[in-house]
């Protein structure tokens, strides 16, 4: 097929809902991808932060093409074996007390379970979430995530939602009351700009729900399994919630979506009271296992700190060669360039002209969520790419 049939065939018979870039792709391996002319692109993309052991590693495509040839789907109303190990490592890997977990597709479903739950459980009805925050698109996560653009024309959404501004202890403390039954808060906002929780933050959080009776949800969904150099955000701090939502990355590249708390919380969901056709299914189990598998054997999780580290130096050194870029923020390897001026969607598509696929987080951020497994000379070569393009930025 032809790259103008494509475009026009996907242009005409999907949705618009993307912004479209002019580029179609057809091939990945590791940090680096491939259109269908056979440009190499370094992809700081990576499927929105999903490819966080790099495009089709082999150790996930074989777990995949075992499983497909075994059994690729298998309801939760019967025992599978994939299912069994990953609900296992889940609650091996993740913050101590977190042990009981709900499989779903993607992380606006793991968030509605944590909804779900979270009302269940404590029989209230109030959810606090943050100013900039994303939790997805579904109308309950959509509820939670603040962006007006994104709810615009989809009101009325959940009336008992209050977001507050992320980082301020004391509009939280008058947030937070007795009728509040979860509090949603990403440790490192994605989508809202890459923000970093302020020192203190997280723990104050966790110190008013425990005062207040509410549960803390951490939206890990962007920065777990590695993504900020620990293999969740919240050990950054050493802050644990009572559920973690996760999602993008955990399969490799297959939908997964996951939903993991306290075994008492987790038990107030019944037989009847949630479900999912494909959650839990066994070819998204197994890519999981392995993929997971990776990140612990290619200390992917050191890996994302130095190469991080590599990279927000080299664009520091942008950011001081330019008028243009004003900042560079992150965590490990999920960076953030805040530019003057609202054109990170500009610089972004300019990039690809230089071979590197970048993301924008609101109109003045360019977000840069690479695969962990990025190496030293693409980090320089993204670096370079981004000195050209802004450093040479009309105006
Ligand atoms: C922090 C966070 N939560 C939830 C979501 C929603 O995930 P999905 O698009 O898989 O529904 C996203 C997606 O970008 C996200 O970054």
């Amino acid at each position: 097929m032809l790259e103008d049939d494509i475009v026009e065939l996907e242009d005409y018979y999907t949705v618009g809902v993307y912004k479209k870039r002019p580029v179609v792709i057809v091939r990945g391996s590791g940090a680096v991808v491939w259109d269908i002319e056979g440009r190499e692109y370094i992809d700081c993309v990576a499927g929105h932060g999903v490819a966080i052991v790099g495009h089709c590693h082999p150790k996930v495509v074989e777990a995949i093409k075992k499983q497909a040839e075994r059994l690729i789907t298998c309801p939760g109303i019967f025992y599978n074996d994939v299912r069994a190990q990953l609900a296992q490592l889940i609650a091996e890997i993740t913050p101590p007390g977190l042990e009981v977990c709900f499989f779903s597709n993607s992380g606006a479903e793991a968030i509605e379970c944590a909804m779900k739950v979270a009302r269940k459980y404590t029989g209230r009805k109030k959810f606090v979430a943050m100013m900039r925050g994303f939790h997805g698109r579904t109308m309950g996560a959509l509820s939670l995530t603040w962006k007006p653009e994104y709810r615009r024309g989809f009101e009325p959404l959940l009336d008992d939602v209050v977001h507050i501004p992320f980082g301020n202890v004391e509009k939280a403390k008058e947030a937070i009351d007795g009728g509040t039954a979860a509090v949603f808060v990403e440790p490192v906002q994605g989508e809202g700009g890459i923000n970093v929780a302020p020192p203190g933050y997280l723990r104050a959080l966790r110190d008013i729900c425990d005062e207040k009776g509410a549960l803390l949800v951490f939206d890990e969904v962007q920065t777990g399994f590695g993504r900020t150099g620990r293999m969740f955000a919240c050990e950054h701090w050493g802050v644990e919630p009572d559920i973690m939502c996760l999602a993008k990355g955990a399969a490799g590249g297959v939908p997964i979506g996951i939903t993991v708390g306290r075994r008492e919380i987790m038990s107030s969901l019944t037989p009847g009271s949630h479900g999912s056709t494909f959650g839990g299914n066994p070819l998204a189990m197994a890519a999981a296992l392995a993929a997971i598998n990776v990140i612990r054997e290619e200390r992917l999780c050191e890996q994302a700190r130095e190469m991080g580290a590599l990279l927000k130096n080299g664009l520091e050194k942008v950011v001081s060669e330019s008028f243009l870029a004003r900042e560079v923020k992150g965590l490990g390897l999920m960076i953030g360039v805040k530019l003057r001026r609202a054109v990170a969607g500009e610089i972004a598509l300019q990039a690809v002209d230089k071979g590197v696929l970048l993301l924008t987080a609101s109109r003045n951020v360019i977000r840069l969520l690479p695969p962990l497994v990025i190496n030293r000379e693409q980090v320089w070569k993204v670096v370079d790419a981004l000195r050209e393009v802004i450093v040479n930025y009309p105006g």
